[in-house]
């Protein structure tokens, strides 16, 4: 039995197309890769919005350790923790989510341009003191029903940190808060399907689109709705670090990246379709 089974799995072994490549592939380009991602949280998060992203990041982040540095915050209006679900309802089934940092703290470090680690950050949990980890590169904001709350903020940090970013990527109903802060104005952009009408209400001039899975434009990322937003994240790292790269953390997460950015059937299933846009 031990016999008929190792060689099996010796033949699958040889025989299998993917075996030379069994190694991470490199980076497509490694100028200027960006080291250091943010996730503004909001008091009511949509789960997948911010664990999807997180997901396809702790992906590359395990196969590409040795290449790069990678530092990751989580930042919020105060030491609260923010949760996941809606807070809408008074439904208790949510799961605390605590920063690593409050808007206020990073603020310091931005005037220390970065300079020294904050002492006596006694609001955040489990930090003797808050490192340094440098600017943040890339933040991500995740949507849910906190973007129906008050997020002023929230829309003030954006509005703040977007023109020292290198990129900005919004999932689901966090563009609401992209759109209040300015950073859509003139710009392709998309949004969650089913929230739709309220959500394409902000913003000046925004060129919302309807069969979108994504919208890049320029350093500006907006995912359509929940689980778009893994493929959102797949399609960042794609355009940043390479397609190959993207495809094998894809694999190794075991998970299908969807890799046309106007198939989206979900605009159709909640009408938007050109139709019910030529009616309405
Ligand atoms: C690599 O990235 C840098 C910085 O974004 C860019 O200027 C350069 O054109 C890229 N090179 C290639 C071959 O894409
Ligand atoms: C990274 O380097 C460490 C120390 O050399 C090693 O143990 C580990 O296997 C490496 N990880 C990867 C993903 O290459
Ligand atoms: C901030 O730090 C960076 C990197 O060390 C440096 O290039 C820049 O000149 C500094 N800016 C100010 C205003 O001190
Ligand atoms: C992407 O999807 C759209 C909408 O279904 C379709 O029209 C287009 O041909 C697809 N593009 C590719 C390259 O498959």
């Amino acid at each position: 039995m031990y016999t008929k089974t190792f060689t099996i799995l010796m033949a699958a072994a040889i025989s299998s197309t993917t075996f030379a490549q069994d190694v991470a592939p490199p980076f497509a380009n490694t100028s200027a890769t960006p080291v250091h991602f943010g996730i503004l949280l909001h008091s009511a998060i949509q789960p997948i919005d911010l664990f999807g992203p997180l997901d396809v990041l702790t992906g590359l982040v395990m196969s590409y350790r040795n290449v790069s540095r990678f530092e990751l915050s989580v930042l919020s209006v105060n030491s609260t923790p923010a949760a996941t679900g809606s807070r809408m309802g008074g439904l208790d089934f949510e799961f605390a989510l605590p920063p690593s940092i409050t808007l206020a703290q990073y603020r310091e470090l931005a005037a220390s341009n970065f300079t020294t680690d904050l002492d006596e950050p006694a609001t955040c949990p489990d930090k003797a003191k808050i490192r340094n980890k440098g600017p943040i590169d890339v933040l991500l904001v995740p949507g849910g029903g906190g973007t129906r709350a008050d997020v002023s903020n929230e829309i003030d940090f954006v509005k703040e940190i977007y023109p020292k970013l290198r990129d900005i990527i919004s999932v689901c109903t966090g563009s609401t808060i992209l759109a209040r802060a300015g950073v859509l104005d003139n710009k392709k952009a998309t949004t969650n399907k089913k929230a739709w009408a309220w959500a394409t209400t902000f913003g000046t001039n925004v060129d919302y689109q309807t069969h979108a899975r994504w919208v890049q434009d320029g350093n500006v990322w907006t995912g359509s709705g929940v689980s778009a937003a893994s493929d959102t994240a797949y399609a960042y790292v794609a355009h940043v670090f390479g397609d190959q790269v993207s495809q094998w953390v894809a694999d190794s997460n075991e998970y299908t990246r969807w890799l046309n950015a106007s198939y989206d059937p979900f605009a159709d299933r909640w009408g938007l379709g050109k139709a019910n846009l030529a009616a309405a």
